[in-house]
């Protein structure tokens, strides 16, 4: 089932690109071997062999020297099903060390799950090795390097794959009847074959490159039927640039967020996503048979006069001043009987009351012989400093503010939460999110269940640039007394 999922997507990635090319080889000779794209997990577990690596690879048609898994961007995609064990052979060929993370999945943060203190130095290998819980919910994750200090470079040069948990939601009649498509957002910037070093101030900002791909690919063309259904599968791995994503004359339908299903299908004429943060939609192909181009709208994320070094930019912070097409659905086929939308996509059972409230402050300052660094709470990161003790058991009540110029994605690892309230207001949508956008002079709140696993783990903004440049914390998961 999945292979023949593989070859369609291969196939028609292929396809496209060998149209830009103008070849009229045929597409089948071209297909990739089957498990270098997607690995799926058998018989209650899968074994990965992943290599971070460095040297020319395959971006947009053409080549670029990127840090990559295995020599692509993004990494192959690693498909399991809960229950499931892992064992990840990592080996690090990049000329710097570097480590992983599972990033939004509910697995130890500890030992050689998922543990971002681990650091892997150049040439040397590791395996990782954890349990996805038999509950563990379906849904679109993803992994990245973690290495504070190095994680925007290594993600910005393109490390990033998906991880994709196989469950309920994949048995959901209308969504299994869907066609599948899954979407990497992932800017580059590439000069003479290589990505040049960033401006200081660039990084402080979040580095955006001007090369915007899907799955590394610029405007692929998806198929969808008439009378269809499409199931988009969106990740921003962005280090910084947002996507304000407008389908041409259809609205999305909302069935997903970060961690997993939603209750019911939500109606939404735009979907912002902030790095880090995934979306499931559903699209039904009922409108005329045609060409219709999913566009990333402007969007301003801060203002780059205030406080940001003066007077040298002003104005906004992010993206382009115009939409920028990023890819385009073609009508092809057509059914007699067209698929209806899921009534129901999942349960999300409503967090109990807090035992305890916290308040996060977002901020940035100028540290002598530093330049600009950003805090949570006044600080620096600091990874012998245990910022935030919980109890294992509790639900807490989380308060992100933030009060600089530019927003802030906020990210928790291990354990996800519910938005509350958002400026004030109450958030109508239960869902499972574990990357928040805390938007310039916000505040939002949340829910939180701390579950499972003792150990150590980090909360950080997930612009990564601001995260190496210190916004992030350490919160520690306790056995209860
Ligand atoms: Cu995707 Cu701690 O990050
Ligand atoms: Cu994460
Ligand atoms: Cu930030």
């Amino acid at each position: 089932m999945t292979k023949a999922k593989h070859s369609r997507r291969t196939f028609l990635a292929m396809g496209a690109g060998l149209a830009g090319l103008g070849l009229g080889l045929p597409a089948r000779a071209q297909t990739r071997a089957p498990d270098a794209d997607v690995l799926v997990s058998r018989g209650g577990a899968i074994e990965v062999d992943l290599e971070a690596r460095f040297g020319p690879t395959p971006l947009a048609g053409r080549s670029a020297r990127l840090f990559s898994y295995g020599g692509r961007v993004p990494g192959p995609r690693i498909e399991v099903r809960p229950g499931d064990e892992v064992t990840l052979r990592f080996s690090n060929a990049l000329p710097e060390p570097t480590n992983l993370h599972f990033h939004g999945l509910h697995v130890p943060p500890t030992g050689n799950a998922d543990n971002i203190f681990l650091e892997i130095p150049a040439g040397e290998r590791l395996t990782y090795r954890f349990k996805v819980p038999e509950n563990h919910p379906a849904g679109t994750f993803w992994y990245h390097p973690h290495l504070h200090g190095l994680v925007a470079k290594q993600v910005f040069l393109g490390m990033a794959g998906l991880f994709v948990v196989r469950g309920e939601l994949d048995q959901v009649p209308e969504v299994a009847a869907a066609r599948e498509q899954f979407a990497v957002l992932k800017d580059f910037e590439v000069a003479g074959g290589r990505v040049p070093p960033p401006s200081p101030m660039e990084f402080v900002r979040g580095r955006e490159g001007s090369l915007v791909t899907v799955n590394g690919e610029v405007e692929p063309e998806w198929s969808l039927e008439q009378g269809g259904l499409l199931r988009l599968r969106l990740l921003n791995a962005s280090t910084a640039r947002f996507y304000r994503l407008k389908l041409e004359d259809h609205p999305l339908y909302l069935i997903a967020t970060d961690g997993g299903a939603l209750e019911e299908p939500y109606e939404l004429d735009e979907l912002l996503l902030a790095p880090g943060e995934r979306a499931e939609v559903l699209v039904r192909g009922e409108r005329k048979p045609g060409r219709y181009t999913l566009w990333a709208l402007p969007y301003n994320r801060g203002n780059g006069g205030m406080g940001m070094g003066g007077g040298m930019m002003g104005g906004g912070v992010g993206g382009d001043a115009r939409p920028r097409p990023l890819a385009h659905l073609v009508y092809a086929g057509r059914r007699k009987t067209p698929l209806p939308l899921p009534e129901r996509t999942g349960r999300v059972p409503e967090l109990g009351a807090p035992v305890r409230r916290r308040r996060f402050v977002l901020g940035h300052s100028m540290r002598p012989g530093r330049g600009m660094v950003f805090t949570i709470n006044g600080q620096v990161f600091n990874p012998s400093r245990i910022d935030t003790p919980v109890r294992l058991g509790t639900v807490e009540e989380w308060e992100i503010a933030n009060m600089g110029v530019l927003d802030h994605p906020f990210h928790l690892h291990t354990n996800p939460f519910q938005i509350v309230s958002r400026g004030g207001r109450r958030e109508r949508l239960r869902a499972w999110k574990d990357t928040v956008l805390v938007p310039v002079r916000q505040s939002v709140r949340f829910r939180v269940a701390f579950e499972d696993f003792p150990g150590n783990a980090v909360y950080h903004c997930h612009i990564l640039e601001h995260e190496d440049l210190g916004m992030m914390g350490i919160v520690r998961f306790e056995e209860g007394a």
